[in-house]
């Protein structure tokens, strides 16, 4: 496939078929994080490719339970809020393959420099955007377009992340990983129908200097 066609017409899938991707498929879309630029090609990632649905089902009670934790002494309003964020948090466990990205943290050398030079936090932050997380923001579109253009769909999701206290232990996280993302990924399901997300106008977003 295109990759223009790829970029132009892949969109959020939350509902899949039954369809179990091979070890080759899952291989194959991992790859392409893999070969995705990194800060200083770092590479500091690690992917989970979960195709257990009991293990799905333990990452989903693990985003339940820190929900419950959230809410339990919040007011009604806000609860009923939050319970509507929990279908878009769980859906992933009726997904055929989970992908769990993982951003392996590492001693930023620059930032160190700027602290001894006396820099402020707010100075910092604003100087040096996080290039691992960006970096796993690349492998991770590089995923979702790989995925896209071997027929499959997908989801990238954070909600989840709520429960990384509970998938640590599931998942044997070491300490120096933490968990940025989940992807569902599937053959989308035949009476799937939601369309893509309307996009802002080019106009509003791009300003060309000349
Ligand atoms: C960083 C990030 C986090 C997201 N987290 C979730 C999530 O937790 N749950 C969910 O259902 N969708 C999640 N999404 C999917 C977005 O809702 C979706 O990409 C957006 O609505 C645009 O739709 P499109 O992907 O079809 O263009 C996330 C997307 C991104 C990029």
């Amino acid at each position: 496939m295109d990759i223009l066609e790829a970029i132009d017409n892949r969109k959020t899938i939350r509902k899949f078929d039954n369809y179990k991707p091979t070890t080759d498929e899952v291989k194959r879309i991992i790859n392409s994080a893999r070969v995705a630029p990194s800060a200083m090609n770092t590479q500091n990632w690690k992917f989970i490719a979960v195709l257990n649905d009991e293990v799905k089902e333990k990452m989903a009670d693990c985003v339940l339970s820190a929900y419950d934790r959230i809410v339990a002494d919040l007011e009604d309003e806000i609860k009923d809020r939050v319970e509507r964020f929990k279908g878009h948090s769980v859906f992933f466990k009726h997904a055929p393959l989970v992908i769990v990205c993982i951003e392996e943290k590492a001693p930023s050398f620059m930032n160190g420099v700027l602290e001894l030079a006396g820099f402020s936090d707010r100075e910092i932050s604003l100087m040096r955007p996080d290039s691992f997380l960006l970096s796993m923001g690349g492998a991770i579109e590089n995923m979702l377009l790989c995925a896209y253009s071997m027929g499959f769909g997908s989801c990238w999701m954070v909600a989840p992340v709520l429960g990384e206290g509970g998938m640590r232990e599931v998942l044997d996280i070491k300490d120096n990983q933490k968990i940025v993302s989940i992807l569902s990924i599937g053959k989308p399901a035949q009476d799937y129908t939601d369309k893509r997300s309307p996009k802002k106008p080019l106009d509003e977003i791009i300003k060309i200097i000349e």
